[in-house]
């Protein structure tokens, strides 16, 4: 088996594999991760021929791996480790020494082997939230986005300005922002998929009380349909918040890390939904 870096020229294989899979990665997904580490994805083959791939993402001292896939003719020998293996060198010679992922309960163990260990379950909810507008929320545009950008660097920990750009340029009628009274306190970004609407990532400063007002606004602007999220559930003020709107668990996948202690993976409590499993 050879592993190489996965280029342009494969995403439509790599969207093939995840297709397969029921997952819902779209060509852009893997053009942004392309974008923003050019060579953090790889490729399995055997001869010519592509059988798997992984990606990952180096945000400096802390990364995620995602997108793990090997074709099923071909797996149970070690291939889904040799790909972990090389994702993990290169994060490694990035400098980044803690990484996360959202693994499926069945590839805990492989993860394990890896030196991965659980943190806690990373929920995913769907909500259908009664819609009130806000007068704190406006429409994020440019002259928001430093704001914004340094509110994601304060509450994520990392540069994800190139996702939340692109983001904002694909749905400006899904991204908003929400005012405390002397600066900006919080974010939404919304992406209108097949019958409902996704809102990855939301950010919050300051108090609860702010979350609980900026959900109906989003409301407002997704329409009457159903909003799906991410959420670790170790964020319980974001859990309580969206269970009291309703929201109720559709899956779940485990958050692991390896690098540091479990104890010591807290997102920051102003994470209300995850960008991505892949992207944290
Ligand atoms: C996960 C996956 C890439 C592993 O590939 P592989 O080449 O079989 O991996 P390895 O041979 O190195 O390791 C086998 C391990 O994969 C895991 N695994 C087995 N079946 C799996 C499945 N259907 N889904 C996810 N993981 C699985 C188990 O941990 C297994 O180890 P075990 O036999 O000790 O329990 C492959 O099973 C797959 O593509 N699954 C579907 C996509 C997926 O679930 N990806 C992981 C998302 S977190």
């Amino acid at each position: 088996m050879n592993i190489r870096s996965l280029l342009s020229s494969d995403i439509d294989f790599a969207l093939d594999l995840t297709m397969a899979e029921g997952w819902t990665s779209t060509r852009s997904d893997f053009e942004e991760l392309l974008l923003f580490n050019p060579n953090g994805c790889f490729i399995a083959e055997i001869g010519s021929e592509p059988m798997g791939m992984v990606c990952s993402i180096s945000y400096g001292p802390f990364g995620f791996v995602g997108n793990l896939i090997v074709r099923p003719e071909y797996r149970g020998e070690g291939r889904g480790f040799g790909l972990m293996e090389s994702a993990m060198h290169y994060l490694q010679s990035r400098g980044t020494s803690v990484v996360m992922l959202d693994a499926v309960s069945k590839a805990v163990s492989l993860y394990e082997r890896l030196g991965f260990e659980i943190v806690c379950r990373s929920l995913r909810l769907a909500g259908t939230v009664k819609p009130k507008s806000s007068p704190r929320m406006h429409q994020m545009d440019e002259k928001f986005l430093k704001q914004v950008l340094s509110l994601d660097q304060k509450l994520f920990g990392g540069d994800r300005s190139l996702f939340l750009k692109k983001s904002l340029e694909k749905h400006p009628d899904l991204s908003l922002v929400c005012e405390g009274d002397n600066e900006l306190v919080g974010f939404m970004m919304g992406s209108r998929r097949h019958g409902h609407v996704r809102l990855a990532p939301w950010a919050v400063s300051e108090s609860p009380g702010f979350a609980q007002e900026m959900l109906p606004a989003f409301a407002e602007k997704a329409g009457s349909t159903t909003i799906r999220l991410g959420v670790l559930e170790n964020n319980e003020n974001a859990v309580r918040l969206l269970e009291d709107h309703g929201f109720h668990e559709q899956s779940h996948s485990w958050r692991m890390v390896k690098g540091v202690s479990p104890d010591a993976v807290h997102l920051s409590d102003g994470i209300y939904a995850i960008g991505s499993p892949m992207r944290g």
